[in-house]
């Protein structure tokens, strides 16, 4: 094994296709981190993460919040997006310039120019949370693509095709990658594996990642 497998690529690294219109864009929110976790903090003050209940009656590992004119809520009632925060009953904080603009250039440098997402969501990751495999499909827009920026500990990404039936790739992410994924992936199934233990220098015990979407 070569010493150095287990660096992550160079922020300047070239970005790495994942699947015919996935793409994984290294460091990419590096150097705006700090900006966008500010912006994110402010956001949950207005609306703190939460552990929402699944439509089965299991309470997901994740803490999840949301910013932007909609955001994506589960309950035991099914999967839905909201524009008022079910636990405050206000709009959900506005989606903070710095994040909007980051999701729109890294759409841009994917291959999606004109990405207008009106939804941002959270999710905070702690060792031992994972997210299992799923589409992201109940957004109305399925020709915009997913934009999800990773924050603090590393991840190992699962990405699949539109088919569950067909095993996943894995990918880890690191501090400041982002993912986008559209076109003939917009419906792959993608999920994270437990969170392993660590500490971030920004972040802690900690991951945050923030996905776009154009729900309308
Ligand atoms: C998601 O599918 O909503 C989140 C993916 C991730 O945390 O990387
Ligand atoms: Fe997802």
């Amino acid at each position: 094994m070569d010493l150095f497998d287990d660096l992550p690529p160079h922020p300047d690294a070239a970005p790495t296709p994942i699947a015919p219109g996935a793409v994984l864009l290294h460091g990419f929110a590096c150097d705006e981190a700090v900006a966008l976790l500010q912006a994110v903090e402010v956001v949950l003050q207005q609306a703190p993460l939460r552990h929402l209940q699944t439509p089965g009656g299991y309470t997901m590992s994740v803490a999840m919040s949301n910013c932007g004119s909609l955001g994506w809520v589960s309950s035991v009632n099914g999967y839905r997006y909201t524009a008022c925060d079910p636990a405050s009953h206000r709009p959900w904080p506005a989606m903070p310039a710095c994040l909007l603009d980051l999701a729109q250039r890294a759409a841009a440098q994917a291959g999606y120019p004109q990405f207008a997402p009106d939804a941002c969501l959270i999710n905070q990751y702690v060792p031992g949370a994972k997210l299992s495999l799923h589409q992201d499909k109940d957004e109305l827009d399925l020709l915009a693509p997913i934009v999800s920026v990773s924050l603090g500990l590393p991840a190992v990404f699962l990405f699949g095709t539109s088919s569950r039936k067909d095993r996943p790739q894995r990918h880890r992410l690191v501090h400041g990658d982002v993912v986008v994924w559209g076109g003939p992936s917009r419906l792959a199934y993608h999920g994270v594996n437990a969170l392993a233990d660590g500490t971030h220098a920004l972040l802690g015990q900690r991951r945050l990642n923030l996905t776009f979407r154009c729900v309308r």
